[in-house]
């Protein structure tokens, strides 16, 4: 059979021992929502809640993954990932979000993780995606400082369990999403909007993920830790003073109020000017500081797009609630050609965002957890898929990350994103990532041609 093939054709090789992945969530994929004793979580009832989710869709099945998980490790063999990235349900490990384990959802993740190293495949583990206990958002959520605490003690639980297998632990995916569109502008679960919330939240993340990374290193000093951020590659629209402080006012609660306190101890003064009017940053205490940046092992970063920011253009202001301090600006789009989720096609952008962490922040070895790209795929009459424009979306980017390698990047290894077609939160289940195509009817898993394709890179290690 012949592989499509990308547009660009000089080869390029990656450094030895790069590692070659492929990620996914719990509630995107597993299913089994009410099995073996896991309760429900905040995406639970945000899905449940009409008007909430596009076609009203739920992880309710999603891709049954709690019952194929054998032949979908299977799958990942045949495609020769080297590593493989997903997150625990906390609901299904700890129901309510404090008290005893539950041993059966241990059990679950540990089957996973027994049959991804029977096929050679090294477990990364996403201790928080998303899936907040119910019960813990009853009682204030991530605005509420216990909530770190709670999940520091979850973290415990998880690596107590799995630690003897597992070496690699990422403990939050994509904080500001969590925070921002989770309290922010209520685009994801628990659907709160409230800028100051979001502002908590945020603070209460970054500490949950310090007294994590300190709980896991106190068992076990040589695990490897790290954080996801979905870093936001940005650019100003012009050199106008407006649009340059535009750019540094995104680029504070976008970024740097992530980066500055995991890296430099220290929250952004200019943000904490920005956000004056919203907050009195009470809810930082002593020490909080010294938490959030005890070393990590390792960062990933999740790459998609590049934002254009400007300062408001009368009539199309960005003023939801997703950037509490930065009310007064906005994005533009540069007609680019876009993914399936409106998003424009940038791989520079993907250079430009490595370069700069390294340059900003030291050479703290990085990790793409994740990219890729959705397309309304079909399966045709052959019965194949033919996905030329994710195949050119990735190896795009995977030239980018070797622009920043050979730019002395300390990037270390690609996850693409997805695996397979899932659950793509308040977009429901017509947004297709997936390497491989799922029918939900059928629950039947069909490699994509982009499937192959990496299949072919990764034995290569080459695009
Ligand atoms: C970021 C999230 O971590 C993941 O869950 C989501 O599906 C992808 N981006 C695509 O939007």
């Amino acid at each position: 059979m012949i592989i499509e093939q990308p547009t660009t054709t000089v080869a390029r090789v990656f450094p030895d021992g790069f590692l070659w992945g492929a990620a996914t969530a719990s509630y995107q994929i597993e299913g089994a929502v009410t099995e073996d004793g896991r309760t429900a979580s905040i995406w639970d009832t945000f899905s449940h809640t009409p008007g909430r989710v596009v076609g009203g869709d739920t992880g309710d099945v999603a891709c049954d993954h709690y019952h194929r998980y054998a032949d979908d490790v299977a799958m990942m063999s045949k495609l020769g990932l080297s590593a493989y990235r997903f997150s625990i349900a906390w609901p299904r490990v700890q129901p309510g979000g404090r008290g005893p384990a539950n041993q059966a959802g241990l059990d679950f993740y540990r089957r996973l993780v027994d049959e991804l190293l029977d096929h050679d495949i090294q477990p990364w583990v996403t201790l928080y995606h998303w899936d907040l206990p119910q019960e813990l958002e009853d009682a204030g959520g991530w605005p509420v400082r216990d909530t770190a605490y709670r999940f520091a003690e979850y973290a415990s639980i998880v690596h107590a369990a799995l630690g003897d297998k597992v070496h690699h632990w990422i403990t939050l995916n994509e904080p500001w999403c969590s925070a921002f569109l989770g309290y922010g502008n209520g685009h994801h679960a628990p659907g709160r909007t409230d800028g100051a919330d979001a502002l908590a939240a945020t603070h209460h993340l970054l500490l949950g993920h310090g007294l994590a990374t300190q709980a896991i290193k106190a068992a076990d000093p040589s695990a490897q830790v790290g954080i996801t951020l979905n870093l936001h590659s940005l650019a100003a629209h012009s050199d106008s003073p407006a649009d340059l402080d535009a750019l540094r006012r995104i680029d504070g609660v976008g970024n740097r109020v992530f980066l500055d306190p995991l890296f430099k101890a220290e929250y952004p003064a200019d943000v904490a000017a920005d956000v004056a009017h919203l907050t009195d940053l009470g809810f930082i205490h002593a020490g909080d500081l010294e938490t959030i940046a005890t070393p990590a092992d390792f960062m990933g970063v999740n790459y998609y797009t590049r934002s254009i920011v400007a300062a408001p253009v009368p009539g199309s202001g960005n003023h939801d609630g997703t950037w509490p301090g930065s009310e007064d600006t906005t994005f533009l789009k540069r007609g680019l050609p876009v993914t399936q989720m409106d998003w424009e096609i940038d791989a520079a952008g993907l250079t430009d965002l490595l370069n700069r962490i390294t340059r900003d922040y030291g050479a703290i070895p990085l990790y793409i957890t994740e990219n890729g790209a959705a397309y309304p795929d079909e399966i045709g009459a052959d019965g194949t898929v033919s996905d030329p424009a994710r195949i050119d979306y990735y190896d795009q980017h995977l030239r980018a990350c070797l622009d920043s390698i050979g730019a002395g990047v300390p990037l270390r290894g690609y996850f693409a994103w997805s695996l397979m077609d899932n659950f793509e939160w308040a977009w429901g289940y017509e947004k297709r990532f997936g390497l491989v195509h799922v029918d939900y009817q059928t629950q039947v898993r069909t490699p994509k041609n982009s499937a192959l394709w990496y299949s072919n890179v990764i034995r290569d290690n080459a695009v």
